[in-house]
């Protein structure tokens, strides 16, 4: 059965943390991910990627030196060899001891406390490794109703879709994407539920295109005060954003 999303709130956008609290701490941690919790945010974005192996591991870059103390891709790397890896102190030495986590590591960790929209990286098109191990984890703790898949790749969402129909799925937008590609007949290739839009391309025209096709509208990445009221008003169905803290607290006053 097509999936039935119940992921989304009628009352007023969801607050999803973009790599965790990655603000304050390292991106894609259990640490910046608990904080992001503690802070009051709904759920994760996290990216997901293999290792050579065929584990998904959380993780946003294909190489490993901007966020650990390793060098090279982690497509290469075997789940054994990335657990090795500091993936923390580059941040701050506060962080030092921060591993990549596993998808199923943070599934353990935070169930069914947090909402998950897990971006799928998939870099090139040999996407079905990662699209198969993904769907079967998220199935596996029962989490398909609070979990929403999305990728810039529409042939690796298109897989999703065929794998796993009954897991919601948003397309991610760029402002850099040729026109043909943000239209749609895009809905038509890859049944989807959400679009999810740099914040720069969201205004009302926008909003309303989504909503004629019955999609939820996804930003990303909000971290201004001025912006995130903009798209509130907008009625955004989600905001994702690095800082929580300063959505929770302007949600709060409104
Ligand atoms: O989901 C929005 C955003 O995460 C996409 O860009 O590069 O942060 O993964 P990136
Ligand atoms: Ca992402």
């Amino acid at each position: 059965p097509e999936a039935v999303v119940t992921f989304f709130r009628a009352d007023r956008p969801l607050i999803l943390a973009h790599r965790g609290a990655s603000r304050i701490a390292p991106e894609n941690t259990l640490a910046a991910f608990r904080l992001a919790l503690e802070q009051g945010a709904d759920g994760l974005e996290l990216d997901v990627q293999l290792s050579r192996d065929g584990v998904p591991v959380v993780f946003h870059d294909s190489e490993l030196s901007r966020t650990t103390d390793g060098r090279g891709r982690i497509s290469e790397k075997t789940l054994a060899e990335l657990r090795t890896l500091d993936a923390g102190k580059w941040f701050d030495p506060r962080f030092a001891g921060e591993r990549i986590p596993t998808l199923e590591e943070v599934f353990e960790a935070f169930g069914d406390r947090a909402l998950y929209n897990i971006e799928l990286k998939a870099f090139g098109v040999r996407d079905d490794g990662l699209v198969r191990a993904v769907v079967a984890c998220v199935r596996r703790y029962g989490l398909v109703h609070r979990t929403l898949l999305s990728s810039f790749n529409p042939l690796t969402l298109r897989r999703a879709w065929r794998l796993a129909p009954e897991i919601p799925r948003g397309l991610l937008v760029d402002l850099d994407l040729p026109l043909p590609l943000r239209r749609a007949w895009l809905a038509f290739l890859v049944p989807h539920q959400a679009r999810h839009l740099s914040f720069r391309m969201i205004d009302e025209r926008t909003v309303s295109w989504c909503r004629r096709r019955g999609l939820a509208v996804v930003a990303w990445t909000v971290n201004d005060l001025q912006e995130a009221e903009r798209l509130i008003r907008l009625r955004v169905d989600a905001l994702i954003t690095d800082d929580p803290a300063l959505l929770v607290r302007l949600l709060g006053a409104q």
